[in-house]
Order: C-alpha cells, then sequence, then structure tokens
C-alpha cells in the first residue's frame, strides 16, 4: 500500500512539473489534477483512520529510519581477508610438489578461508597447514574439443560456480588460482577494497606475452596470476555458467572460459597490474627489479623460471621474500631511485628483493622499465614480443648493473624502521674503461625504510630514497616518503 502511495505520487508530481515546463495542458486539466491530487490524499487518509486498530505504519518513504540513518552515517566495513573465499585449482598428479606453494602464503591463523578443488583424492593426512580438499563435479557431460588442450579446464572453470554454491557466509569476493600461484594476501586485500562487492567486478591481468593476448584475449583475466569476482558477479555467472560453458567446447582453457562468460555478462577486465601471470621464461630479476608502481598480489609460473633468489630452491627463495612481506606487505618490490652523487653512480632499490648499482646517471624513466632477463611464452627475447616497455640488458659492458640480493631483514623496535641487507651477487663484470669509481668493491647495501601500510590508501607514487653513506666496501640507503619537492635528481 505504502509502495502504491508512492508510486503514484511520484507520476503525479512528475507529470505536474512537465505541465508547469511546457505550459501546454489547458486549465481545466491542472484543476482536474489538482482535484484528483486531493481526492486521493483524503481517501488515504480516511483509510489510515479507519483501521486504526492497526499500528500507525512508520512514513518510511518520507523520513529516513533509524536504520538507514545508522547506515549513512556509519562506513560500510572495510573489506578483510575473511570476507575472501579462495578457489585453489589443483590436480592429484602434481600435488605433492605443489602443496608446498600454497603452504607458502595460506595461514589459517589469519581467518583465510578457501578450498582445494582436486580432480582425483590425494592421500594425504589432515594438514592445518593448508585449505580444505574436495574433489570438483562429475564435467564428463561437457563437450571438450580443443586439440592443444586439456578437458580439465572445464573442471577449473567451474571452480567458481563450486565454491559459490557451498553458500558460505559473509563473502565479497572470490578470488580464484591455481596451486603454483603465490599471493600477498595483504595487498590482495587492499586491491579489492577499492571495489563494491556488492556491484560486478571481475578483476586481474593480462600476460606479459603479447603474443599470448593476441590468441587469448587482452580482455582475460589470466588464471595464474589470480583473479576475483566479486560476490554479486560471482553468483549471477553461477546461475549461468553451466550453460556457458556448454556453448564454447572449442575454447583452450579455464580461464578463457571464463572470459567467454563474462563477455556474455557483459562484464569487463578490470586490470590492476600487481596480479601475474608470469607466461615467460629465464629470469624473473627484470620484472621484480621494476615493479609498476601498484601492490604486489601475486606470482605465478613459479616452476618454470629460475628461482627468484639465487643458490636456493624455488621455494626457499620464496620463503625469503615472505620475511620482508611480513614486516612491509604494501612495499614489498617497490621500486626507488636515486644517485650516489659522490661517486656517480645510480642506485635502484626493489624493496626487500634487491639493488642495482650502475656505474653513470641513469634517468628513472629509464631505470623503471623492466630489463629483458627473461625470454616470452614464445621463447623469443625481442622487444616487441611483450605487452608492455622493456630495455636491454646492458647497452654498455659499463652499465651492466652489480646485483645485491636481499639476504636478513628485521625490524628494530626503537625506531621503527625495518633494516633490510643485500649482498653482493658475485658474478664476473666485463672490463669497464671509465674513468670512475668501481663499484666491484662494494659487497653490502643496508636500506633504512619505516612500513608505510597506508601506502596505497595515497596516489600512486614511487618512493624517494636517499644514499645516506657511501664507503668503499658498504653502501647505506633510506626509502621513505618523498619530502616536499623531493624527486629522483643528482643532488
Ligand atoms: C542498515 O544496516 C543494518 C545492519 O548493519 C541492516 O540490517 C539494515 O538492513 C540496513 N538498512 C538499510 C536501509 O540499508
Ligand atoms: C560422470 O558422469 C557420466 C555421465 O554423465 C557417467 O557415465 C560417469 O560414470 C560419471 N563419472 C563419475 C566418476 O561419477
Ligand atoms: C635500533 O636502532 C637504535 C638507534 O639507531 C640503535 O641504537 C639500536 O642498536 C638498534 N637496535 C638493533 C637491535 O639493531
Ligand atoms: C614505534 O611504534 C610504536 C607502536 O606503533 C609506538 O608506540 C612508538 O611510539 C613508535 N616509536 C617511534 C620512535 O616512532
Amino acid at each position: 500500500m505504502k509502495l502504491t502511495k508512492k508510486g503514484s505520487e511520484k507520476i503525479i508530481w512528475d507529470s505536474m512539473r512537465s505541465n508547469r515546463v511546457n505550459f501546454g495542458y489547458p486549465k481545466l486539466t491542472l484543476y482536474l489534477i489538482v482535484f484528483f491530487v486531493s481526492a486521493t490524499y483524503l481517501i488515504y487518509t480516511l483509510k489510515l483512520l479507519n483501521t486504526s486498530n492497526l499500528p500507525c505504519p512508520e512514513p518510511d518513504f518520507l523520513l529516513p529510519t533509524r536504520n538507514s540513518l545508522q547506515n549513512l552515517t556509519i562506513p560500510p566495513e572495510k573489506t578483510e581477508i575473511h570476507h575472501i573465499v579462495f578457489g585453489i585449482a589443483a590436480s592429484a598428479k602434481l600435488w605433492e610438489k605443489r602443496k608446498n606453494y600454497i603452504k607458502l602464503w595460506w595461514k589459517k591463523e589469519a581467518q583465510m578461508r578457501g578450498i582445494i578443488w582436486l580432480d582425483n583424492p590425494v592421500k594425504t593426512l589432515p594438514d592445518d597447514t593448508l585449505p580444505p580438499l574436495k574433489i570438483s563435479g562429475n564435467t564428463s557431460g561437457f563437450a571438450y574439443r580443443n586439440k592443444q588442450g586439456h578437458r580439465s579446464a572445464i573442471r577449473i572453470s567451474r571452480i567458481v560456480s563450486e565454491t559459490v554454491r557451498l553458500g558460505m557466509e559473509n563473502v565479497r569476493w572470490f578470488v580464484m588460482g591455481d596451486d603454483d600461484t603465490v599471493f600477498i594476501v595483504e595487498n590482495l586485500v587492499r586491491v579489492l577494497n577499492k571495489y563494491d562487492y556488492n556491484q560486478f567486478y571481475y578483476i586481474g591481468s593480462s600476460s606479459e606475452s603479447h603474443l599470448q593476448n593476441i590468441f587469448f584475449s587482452y580482455g582475460m583475466a589470466y588464471g595464474g596470476g589470480g583473479f576475483a569476482i566479486s560476490y554479486g558477479l560471482a553468483e549471477a555467472l553461477e546461475r549461468m555458467q553451466d550453460r556457458c560453458v556448454g556453448r564454447y567446447p572449442g575454447l583452450y582453457g579455464s580461464d578463457d572460459r571464463i572470459q567467454a562468460c563474462m563477455a556474455e555478462l557483459g562484464v569487463p577486465l578490470t586490470k590492476e597490474a600487481g596480479f601475474h601471470q608470469y607466461d615467460v621464461y629465464g629470469n624473473l630479476f627484470g620484472l621484480l627489479a621494476a615493479h609498476p608502481i601498484t601492490p604486489l598480489v601475486s606470482l605465478h609460473h613459479l616452476d618454470v623460471v629460475e628461482p627468484i633468489f639465487p643458490e636456493v630452491t624455488r621455494v626457499e627463495a620464496l620463503k625469503r621474500l615472505m620475511l620482508p612481506m611480513k614486516l612491509d606487505s604494501a612495499g614489498l618490490i617497490q621500486q626507488s631511485i636515486c644517485y650516489d652523487s659522490s661517486k656517480s653512480w645510480t642506485v635502484s632499490v626493489s624493496w626487500g628483493f634487491a639493488i642495482q648499482v650502475f656505474r653513470g646517471i641513469l634517468s628513472p624513466r629509464e631505470v623503471e622499465m623492466p630489463s629483458r632477463t627473461f625470454l616470452n611464452w614464445y621463447r623469443r627475447e625481442d622487444y616487441k614480443a611483450y605487452a608492455f616497455n622493456t630495455r636491454p640488458v646492458a647497452r654498455n659492458p659499463c652499465q651492466k648493473p652489480f646485483v645485491f640480493y636481499m639476504t636478513r631483514v628485521r625490524l628494530n623496535s626503537t625506531t621503527n624502521m625495518t633494516v633490510s641487507q643485500y649482498a653482493r651477487h658475485p658474478v664476473p663484470h666485463p672490463a669497464c674503461k671509465w674513468n670512475m669509481v668501481d663499484p666491484s668493491n662494494l659487497d653490502k647495501v643496508l636500506v633504512y625504510k619505516r612500513p608505510d601500510p597506508q601506502l596505497w590508501d595515497r596516489s600512486p607514487r614511487r618512493n624517494c630514497c636517499r644514499v645516506l653513506d657511501s664507503k668503499r666496501k658498504r653502501l647505506v640507503v633510506d626509502v621513505g616518503l618523498c619530502g616536499e619537492g623531493e624527486i629522483s635528481e643528482v643532488q
């Protein structure tokens, strides 16, 4: 009853307004309308009086109720880790090896929720360091007609729907990943907090390899890099996914099937450059040393590339990256660029990962470009192979960077600063005839940095770094917010 009245009132008001603007109706019509409104109101009021045995209805169509007032004044609760449900695609065959990647980032005590979806049962004891395991539903009813791919793509694509159907409470985001995806979960939360989970969002990133994006789509979230689907969208997808998957038996993978359904739903990819598919071979160094100015959310294809720290296993290397992550996840592998003016060197910091020292002055626009220490997914190296700008490893032998990898990091609880230590990677350097101090005597770099959990609440900006002390064997660098007027230039 209330709704009807509100509706009719609105229509009358609108027609009166248009009347006023147009002056097109004769006066009689106006009088009739005024009479009609008054009569309706009178009848309505009488009806209310007659039914006085009913409690007086709250006029909530006119005044905000206590609840909605409260909701206006209290901002919505921020998205936290427990609002996310992970759906991890795994296979029984690779389980023993791949589960170690999941253990690196999964923390039950941090209230993480998620399911590992397997194709077949695995022999395993209950393990608190891993999410619970489930076997995916039978997909033999779906056709698969891609000659290069594998029909497990259908199963993996349906993980979203199968996870939604579990009906877990208080979920805002469903995040998909592979068994060889490592998430920096605090940064994932930071990124998702920018978006309204009630709306339709499909968030992830494309491939590093231009050709991959040509063959699949620049509008597809690559599954291995992980992608997030808002609650609203996941529900809509669940209702149509099986019909949709049935329409694309010729597609290759699980993520292109998801994208096909997103296209049917009309939802575009929201690109977040911190999700990393890493469709590359070789050494990730160039990419990790010059990360885009956005939080690091995920790493993938860790079995394919070399260990990210030299002379240790892949899992050990990633474990080492988790140490700075615990102290300052927002700043993990963020780049800063400064100059040792006393020696005319360029210093590039990738916080928690590595330092590069170059002879001479390289401009920030050059240093922020990843160097091609890797090959693309078709094992090509040339500059046209990637979906972003890259630079060759070293044009001039004198400019081969001296690389220092992080070995230790701790928090000084007196100063609240992190102190990270970087040791020289002992590789031979080509002879250089430049008349300049040789960095080859340096064996250690120390970096001071205050943890900055609010880094991504501000507009994106690279941190500034300053060379505090430059000895023969040791360089001391400070990293933090840029001061007033401070930029990356030779002092
Ligand atoms: C206001 O929030 C409460 C819980 O916080 C919810 O039950 C209620 O439906 C909300 N009201 C409106 C009008 O959104
Ligand atoms: C899967 O479903 C097909 C029919 O669609 C059935 O023939 C097959 O036995 C099922 N497999 C399992 C493991 O349940
Ligand atoms: C922490 O910093 C203070 C001040 O620089 C210094 O005196 C102290 O030795 C540091 N503590 C550790 C454990 O390094
Ligand atoms: C260090 O952090 C603690 C807790 O956040 C704070 O109480 C203390 O004042 C800080 N000390 C300095 C020197 O900033």
